[in-house]
């Protein structure tokens, strides 16, 4: 079985990806330093897959410690990259703890496996378009100045894994933006587990519907779009966990070599008020919400031309709005009786 560290593999979508990977005949070996996940989730995936993934807890910044690892799993074939903070705002507060740990995390695993035959993925986002001047946006679309440290981030990653490429130090890179990504998995026992106020619309909704959160405010009423509220492309997570599959075979074709990059959405737009409804005719609870001003840093609308996936990964997201909502509905209930 070929091996594929996943690092970060106890977030959120990594623990997704893991089960995929296993589903999918792959060996997954865990990287994590539970700065923003739970140990809990070991526990988990272990019920899903019906084995302990190998898992190794340390900080991907602490060269000493990656050595130690890369000295001990030497035979990997692949690296699927998620570990890094993901706050947008935060990270306009703390831009150095964001670059520092985004980056190095980055440019350390690249020089550990520096110059070997090993499949690549980075998680990448559709915030390096900004605001796009056409939608759907596609992968040959200008990238925007960034709105954040955070987006920063992602763009200079982009840019080093390119540079990477061109010198030889890694032989196949595969960059996939994600768009949204919502739900959680069908057994309801993995799924997103916010430290703190969440800042993402989804899990914000489940926790106000199962009584942690008063009332869900809509970020401005008065855009462009068909409701006035923004627009995101919403996709499940299991359908981007299985994205990361595709991009593992494609890079182990004979075709493929050097840097690629792909959006990972549905190709469809949602307003932030067509999802609560959603959310409410998924689950028959109503939710409180209130319509706020808007929120600095927001772009207005952007949802993802997905063709190049479609052709070229082999891959497009098949779940709907529906089991997005109601997923995410049946993970809030399990932690809010099993807690982790
Ligand atoms: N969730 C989203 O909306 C979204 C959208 C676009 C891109 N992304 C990117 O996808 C990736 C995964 O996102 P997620 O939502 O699963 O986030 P997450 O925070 O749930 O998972 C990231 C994991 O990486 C770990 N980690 C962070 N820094 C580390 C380090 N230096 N060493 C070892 N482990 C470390 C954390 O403990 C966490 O378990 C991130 O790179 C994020 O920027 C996420």
């Amino acid at each position: 079985m070929a091996k594929i560290v996943v690092t970060g593999g106890l977030g959120y979508i990594g623990s997704h990806t893991v089960v995929e990977l296993v589903n999918a005949g792959y060996d997954p070996i865990i990287i994590d330093d539970l700065s923003n996940s739970q140990a809990g989730i070991l526990d988990q995936l272990t019920k899903i897959i019906g084995f302990k993934p190998t898992f190794y807890q340390f900080d991907l910044c602490d060269e000493k410690k990656l050595k130690e690892f890369t000295e001990k799993e030497s035979d990997i074939e692949g690296i699927i990259h998620f570990a890094a903070f993901k706050a947008v705002g935060e990270s306009v507060q703390k831009p150095l703890k964001y670059y520092h740990n985004n980056l190095l995390s980055l440019t350390n695993l690249l020089s550990a496996y520096s110059g070997k035959d090993i499949s690549f993925v980075f998680s990448s986002s559709c915030t390096v378009y900004g605001q796009p001047d056409v939608l759907p946006v596609d992968e040959n679309a200008p990238v925007k100045p960034a709105q954040s440290p955070y987006g920063n981030t992602k763009q200079i990653a982009e840019e080093i894994l390119k540079d990477a490429i061109a010198s030889g130090d890694a032989k196949k890179v595969i960059a996939l933006r994600y768009f949204n990504p919502v739900g959680a998995h069908e057994t309801a026992l993995i799924g997103e587990l916010p430290i703190g106020v969440p800042q993402n619309l989804v899990p914000f909704i489940t926790q106000t519907a199962i009584g942690k959160r008063n009332k869900i405010t809509v970020f401005g009423d008065d855009y462009n779009t068909k409701d006035g509220s923004c627009v995101r492309d919403y996709i499940h997570v299991v359908d981007l966990a299985k994205a990361h599959v595709a991009a593992l075979k494609l890079m182990e074709s004979n075709y493929f070599a050097g840097y690629d990059v792909f959006n990972l959405g549905t190709g469809n737009g949602n307003t932030v008020l067509e999802i609560i409804i959603a959310f409410e005719n998924a689950t028959g609870v109503k939710l409180n919400y209130e319509i706020g001003p808007r929120r600095s840093g927001d772009v207005e609308q952007v949802w993802g031309d997905v063709t190049k996936s479609a052709k070229e990964l082999n891959w497009k997201a098949e779940l709907g709005i529906d089991t997005m909502m109601a997923s995410a509905w049946a993970w809030e209930q399990y932690l809010s009786k099993n807690p982790l």
